[in-house]
């Protein structure tokens, strides 16, 4: 069996690994002797050129160092100011500096020279996000023939939000250069298709654009998932009923509404905290019965639209504590924090509605791991984004559009009021739907079709 390197930008830290996707990644490797190559989230002024290989907890992980100025360029200005934003469909809160790309291509080109050496000529690479996605293009420039795969995490752009971005050409041309490309949704398959039968010989700023050639590329939906019943086992593990115990203390018979995000505009966390203000603003008799807690770890904090974010969520959360707030209630509590998974499978399993309303995701794996965590005999229900990805395999949740916050609103009183019978329903089949899906079985499908391109397939060269 060939060996599996896996490329992304972070790689896994030392400790226990945090997500289900490193989890199974890890045991992807362990398997198939392969390794793990990202940066080594370390800045110096001249990095080698080598990438350094560390044993990090029985995994082999190779690593590179940037210099401050490419990283800046290529992390927080190309991937997280241009890329992120127009494949969310957020061209309002892209800063378009095109000489950014430089920088985004100067890193993929050192993340290959650095790569390359590493490489056995039967190794399957597998290419994480959008960071990464000149890689296959560079590592081939170099003499790679290796049979290599990309998977988008995020959602992939409408075509004219992808005219948007500086260089998409290349970039596109770039994604031709993989053997595989996965995609979180059938939606994005969709998106992806429109683009590639659209593009034709053209002219462009008065350049003759030759049209990409994808024939040798698959692209397919591999909604990824999480591990639901480890999320099971999780909920009722002594560190998360520790969790549990602390928050029934100062919930009472209280009904939590909990939501669990980066601190990203693309999570529609301030229309959420609208939706609950009008839960309360129409609902009297719900007040003084219900808490929204909102865990919202601080992300990107470098980029200005991400501040901005906070900014808005501050006063949001201050306008409807001082509207609704009590000497002895409280409608909610804003905690910009980061919780392991043992303290949030507790809290998970102990809410009665999660609020997951991304105004567009590529899957949304907080909604895999709510319903994995949830308690049969009674358990909590739903309110799931239309735009996210999991809204795909998760049509039994309560489906909103999160710009909507009156439907939000409404959505979020039915599934106050919903009876247990049918929320014991709802979520039989959610689950079901949350262990076809799991996070094994992903990567496995994944690698089964990368390897198994078979010999009329020959490797994009
Ligand atoms: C999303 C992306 C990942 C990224 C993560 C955290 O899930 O798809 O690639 O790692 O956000 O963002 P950060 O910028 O902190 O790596």
């Amino acid at each position: 069996m060939s060996r599996i390197v896996i490329v992304s930008n972070r790689t896994p830290g030392k400790g226990p690994a945090a997500g289900g996707l490193a989890v199974a990644l890890r045991k992807v490797l362990s398997e198939r002797e392969g390794f793990w190559f990202g940066w080594s989230g370390k800045l110096t002024e001249q990095p080698a050129r080598d990438a350094r290989i560390e044993d990090i907890d029985g995994l082999k992980v190779a690593q590179i160092d940037l210099s401050r100025e490419d990283h800046h360029a290529y992390y927080a200005g190309f991937s997280n100011s241009i890329l992120w934003p127009s494949f969310h469909l957020r061209l309002d809160l892209a800063t378009i500096e095109s000489h950014w790309y430089e920088g985004y291509r100067r890193v993929n080109q050192q993340f290959a020279k650095a790569l390359l050496p590493l490489l056995k000529p039967d190794d399957v690479v597998w290419v994480h996000d959008y960071h990464l996605i000149p890689l296959a293009s560079e590592l081939r420039q170099l003499g790679a023939r290796n049979r290599m795969g990309f998977y988008l995490h995020i959602p992939f752009p409408t075509t004219d939000a992808l005219y948007a971005i500086p260089h998409h050409e290349e970039l596109m041309r770039d994604l031709s250069r993989y053997d595989l490309v996965g995609m979180q949704a059938k939606r994005d398959v969709v998106a992806f298709t429109e683009f590639a039968e659209h593009q034709a010989p053209s002219t462009f700023g008065g350049h003759k654009v030759q049209a990409i050639d994808f024939s040798r590329t698959e692209v397919d939906a591999f909604p990824i998932g999480s591990d639901p019943d480890a999320f099971a086992r999780l909920s009722v593990s002594p560190a998360a009923t520790k969790m549990v115990n602390r928050m029934k203390r100062v919930l009472g018979d209280q009904r939590l509404i909990l939501g669990v995000d980066r601190l990203d505009y693309s999570k529609g966390l301030p229309q959420r905290v609208e939706a609950y203000e009008k839960l309360l603003a129409n609902n009297a008799r719900l007040r003084r019965s219900v808490h929204l807690l909102q865990v919202a770890p601080p992300s990107r904090d470098s980029i200005k639209e991400y501040q901005e974010t906070s900014d808005t969520l501050d006063a949001m959360c201050g306008r409807v504590m001082g509207h609704f707030a009590e000497p002895d209630w409280q409608p909610l509590t804003y905690v910009k924090r980061a919780y392991g998974q043992p303290s949030l499978a507790g809290l998970y399993r102990m809410a009665r509605v999660a609020l997951v309303t991304p105004l567009r995701d590529g899957m949304n794996l907080v909604a895999h791991e709510f319903v994995g965590s949830q308690n049969p005999d009674d358990p909590g229900v739903l309110v799931l984004s239309r735009f996210a990805g999991a809204a795909e395999i998760f049509p039994e949740g309560l489906l909103v559009n999160p710009f909507d916050t009156d439907e939000t609103s409404e959505a979020l009183r039915m599934a106050l009021d919903m009876p247990l019978d049918e929320r014991k329903q709802r979520w039989a089949a959610l689950m079901k739907s949350a262990q076809k899906h799991n996070v094994d079985d992903w990567a496995v499908s994944f690698l089964n079709h990368l390897t198994q391109g078979g010999p009329d397939k020959p490797s994009a060269t």
